[in-house]
């Protein structure tokens, strides 16, 4: 028997070597090609639901040329599941990976017993329920470091699916040979992908399923933060409702230019911050993607929101395509149109498209108030996701925060702390101080804690480290309903700048 096994293995190297061969130059060519690309792998989970659930959808894949990677993106964007890269400890070269000859990738397939090393363990495998696990088909079979993940936790009791690309092979049985490391597993049957295969055959896949995937999000309230999730120098996020979790506090990069701008955002993800908030009006998008690109955190881990100007909005496409040229880090988390204006439907329906191709992955508004967001909404296909319009202790936007929040939509402040020429009245509130000394902290951090307490998020700006850390050091206190009212009472519809 084993030695029938191992004719069929040798007789399937055979096969794949003589079909590989006439596209092989070219093939090995894709490898070079996205060599660097594969050396900047992303990795780890970034989008963590919000609440534990039977049906929460983990899409773990390892890909080595990126084929593989676009299937799983595709497939976490229909899910809205959470993506993970399984990264090799010692990432393959092109010589690794060149098949026809005596190349690492092939000593591993050859030996049952390889487990390359994966370099970060996934956080939280429990809350998933549904694994989708993807791979490229190295020699018929699942690469080693597939099993390498899979003996790593505990997959027992979840649903598993495989699925995989390959140059030419079909699915075989390469899917059912995985079932022996996971024994306990409800293993559905796998899927061979091609090169480029497109989003609504996967799609078509995925709904052939029948997974019961949770509702994306319909269940959220926005007016209510998972505060107790966060810890100083860690904010929680929240699942907007395109299915992507977020942030409640990130970094507002307005007025940060050049190297400041860059030192900023590394600064800012050293000390936590996971969400940076740029725009094409800014003029910093090119530094911002510098910054995240340097900061040593995977570029999945942090999310990236920019915004498109009025004055782009008669060519969405061009606005767009800028916006992810001078950003350079793959895609866009979030986009919003910056302000109300001429030709904003075909600008936001210029953005939808891209969220099918799959180059940003949620996008929204800002500056829309109950009236604008009403008449907007009923033109657009998918809904906005955020809504950031000016928000502070003195224009706290009363009544259109609970409605953009029960519209599904969540809310994000900008001058949180005031703005230019009125932050030092603000900062400088008696009745702030007041509250700000009696928990021990500073009015700022006061201010933003207040948003967090009514569902708004919060961006403050800063390219000073000391008051980044400060920032996002407001997960130890909580202000008490009296002192919210306090602070409520503080209102005076006082805008601060004219939109
Ligand atoms: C070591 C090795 C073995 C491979 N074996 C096969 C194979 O048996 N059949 C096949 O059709 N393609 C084979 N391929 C091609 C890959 O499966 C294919 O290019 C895949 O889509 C790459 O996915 P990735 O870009 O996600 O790494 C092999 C590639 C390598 C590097």
């Amino acid at each position: 028997m084993k030695k029938i096994k191992i004719q069929l293995y040798t007789l399937l190297m055979a096969m794949f070597s003589l079909s590989a061969c006439a596209s092989c130059s070219t093939e090995r060519e894709e490898l070079m090609e996205n060599e660097s690309e594969k050396n900047e792998q992303e990795s780890t989970p970034d989008q963590k639901p919000q609440t534990p659930s039977d049906n929460d959808v983990l899409v773990a894949y390892f890909s080595c040329t990126n084929t593989t990677k676009a299937v799983a993106e595709d497939i976490a964007s229909i899910t809205g599941g959470t993506l993970f890269r399984i990264e090799p400890e010692q990432p393959y070269s092109s010589a690794d990976l060149n098949y026809n000859s005596d190349c690492r990738a092939n000593r591993e397939q050859n030996d049952p017993k390889s487990r390359p090393a994966i370099k970060h363990q996934i956080k939280d495998l429990d809350k998933y329920g549904i694994v989708f696990i993807g791979y490229p088909i190295w020699w018929g079979e699942a690469p080693r470091i597939i099993s390498t993940f899979l003996e790593s936790g505990d997959f027992k009791g979840k649903t598993i699916i495989p699925f995989c690309t390959s140059h030419s092979s079909g699915i075989g049985s390469n899917d059912a040979n995985l079932h022996s490391l996971v024994s306990e597993a409800d293993w559905k049957p796998g899927k061979r992908f091609s090169i480029g295969s497109n989003k609504k055959g996967i799609e078509n896949w995925v709904e052939s399923l029948n997974l019961n995937i949770k509702e994306q999000n319909n269940d959220m309230d926005y007016s209510k933060f998972p505060l107790d999730d966060g810890k100083n120098g860690q904010a929680p996020t929240i699942r907007l409702n395109s299915g992507y979790d977020m942030p409640i506090v990130g970094l507002g990069t307005y007025s940060l230019t050049g190297d400041i701008c860059v030192n900023s955002v590394k600064a800012a993800i050293k000390a936590g911050f996971r969400k940076i908030d740029t725009a094409h009006m800014y003029g910093n998008e090119v530094e911002v993607g510098r910054g995240v690109r340097e900061s040593g955190v995977p570029r999945e881990e942090i999310f990236v929101a920019t915004k498109i100007y009025p004055n782009q909005y008669d060519d969405p496409e061009a606005a767009i395509e800028e916006c992810l040229r001078k950003l350079d880090i793959g895609f866009i988390d979030l986009m919003l149109l910056h302000h109300p204006g001429t030709n904003d439907v075909k600008a936001y329906k210029a953005m939808e498209k891209f969220v099918k191709k799959g180059k940003i992955r949620s996008i929204g508004v800002s500056c829309y108030y109950i009236k604008e967001i009403d008449d907007f909404v009923k033109k657009v296909n998918i809904k906005p996701a955020l809504v950031q319009n000016e928000i502070h202790p003195y224009y706290q936007d009363l009544e259109i925060v609970p409605h953009i929040q029960s519209l599904g939509m969540a809310v994000e402040a900008w001058y949180p702390l005031g703005g230019r020429g009125h932050q030092k009245e603000l900062l400088s509130d008696p009745v702030l101080t007041e509250i700000a000394q009696k928990h021990g902290k500073s009015v700022a951090q006061v201010i933003l804690r207040w948003d967090l307490q009514r569902g708004v998020v919060v961006i403050p700006g800063s390219s000073n480290p000391e008051h980044m850390k400060e920032n996002i050091s407001i997960f130890d206190f909580e202000l008490s309903p009296e002192e919210m009212k306090q602070i409520e009472a503080l209102n005076r519809n006082e805008k601060h700048d004219w939109y």
